[in-house]
């Protein structure tokens, strides 16, 4: 049985959906931010808190769990400039308890969802990763501790780990069924979505004099199916023991600026988006785009799905909201 934790939350719950076809899975979620219908109804679900342990003890000793897989962070970059405390204390400490209870019931193998926030400025076309790591917000400094803690963790107590470093994931699941749903809504390809639907005003373009061709930020956007597909390989490669200490990049290689993902959403939808240039949001990096060679070449993982088919499935999945 696999233990997802945070399974109730964006990419927590498409990656269960995926993962209810090949293993028995219980998800255990503080629902905080996720959403209790997100869960596939296949899984188990055990309402709980990370940072309790009794709360992990419980779901230890209730089920036969072989691999844990944490979803369960905070991930507003520019929140965690304004509240560090919350981030230090959800995603390391907590993270910390549960690794503690994971050894206690001697439960060796992890999977971590890290992030593109530990490169910070990346003097690099494509960040690889042997890109030094220097976060530039708590957000990516917490993901980054823990990446140490499972270093040291593997080293001294034999855990078998895999990090893996998203870049910007956004879409929505095929179905339609789950998609992008957070309160409030932060991420550009969802905002610009909602105002194409006429429940946002506009979109506001935070900096068009960042040193990149158009002014304009630029990212690499990564269909949640596949991310969900990655962590399912990676799961696979620690059950059989072929990798137990290893760091891989997710992205597409492909970076696009926000005017073109806001002309993208246009093209894809057919509307055409109210926008306003506005100033830069403090914590953003020009430009952030993956090489994710090392898991093709690794574990054959490669993102099948482009911009256009990241905007086509959250369309419809926005659609169907009730906002
Ligand atoms: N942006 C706008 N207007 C908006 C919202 C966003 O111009 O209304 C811009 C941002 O300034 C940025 C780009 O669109 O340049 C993408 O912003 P998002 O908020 O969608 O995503 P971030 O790049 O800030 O962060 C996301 C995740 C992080 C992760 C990071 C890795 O939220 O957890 O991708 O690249 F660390």
């Amino acid at each position: 049985m696999i233990l997802v934790v945070g399974g109730a939350g964006y990419i927590g719950s498409h990656l269960v959906k995926e993962l209810v076809e090949k293993e028995d899975v219980v998800v255990l979620d503080n629902l905080s931010t996720g959403h209790r219908e997100a869960i596939d109804k296949r899984a188990i679900f055990v309402r709980g808190d990370l940072g309790n342990e009794e709360d992990l003890q419980m779901v230890f000793r209730s089920y036969p769990i072989k691999a844990v897989m944490h979803f369960a962070a905070f991930s507003l970059v520019g929140e965690s400039v304004v509240d560090p405390l919350k981030y230090y204390e959800n995603n390391v400490a907590s993270t910390l308890t549960l690794l503690k209870v994971m050894m206690k019931f001697k439960v060796k193998n992890f999977i971590f969802s890290s992030t593109a926030a530990t490169y910070g400025i990346p003097d690099v076309e494509l960040i690889d990763e042997t890109t030094k790591t220097a976060p530039i917000n708590p957000y990516g400094q917490s993901k980054l501790m823990v990446e140490q803690m499972l270093a040291d963790f593997s080293k001294s107590y034999g855990l078998n780990y895999v990090v893996l470093r998203y870049f910007n994931a956004a879409g929505a699941h095929e179905s339609a069924a789950i998609g992008e749903s957070h309160d409030p809504e932060t991420h550009l390809i969802p905002i610009i979505l909602q105002q194409l639907l006429g429940t946002r005003e506009k979109v506001s373009v935070f900096g068009s004099d960042y040193d990149t061709p158009d002014g304009t930020c630029i990212r690499d956007y990564i269909h949640v199916t596949d991310l969900a597909e990655a962590h399912i390989l990676a799961l696979e490669a620690l059950l059989s023991e072929e990798k137990s200490a290893e760091t891989y990049n997710l992205g597409n290689g492909l970076g696009f600026s926000v005017k073109e993902v806001i002309e993208t959403c246009e093209r894809v939808t057919g509307v055409k988006a109210n926008v306003e240039m506005a100033d830069r949001r403090s914590g953003d990096p020009a430009r952030l785009v993956a090489s994710s060679d090392k898991i093709f070449t690794e574990l054959g993982w490669k993102a099948e799905r482009r911009l256009e088919r990241i905007i086509e499935d959250a369309w419809r999945w926005h659609q169907k909201q009730p906002y």
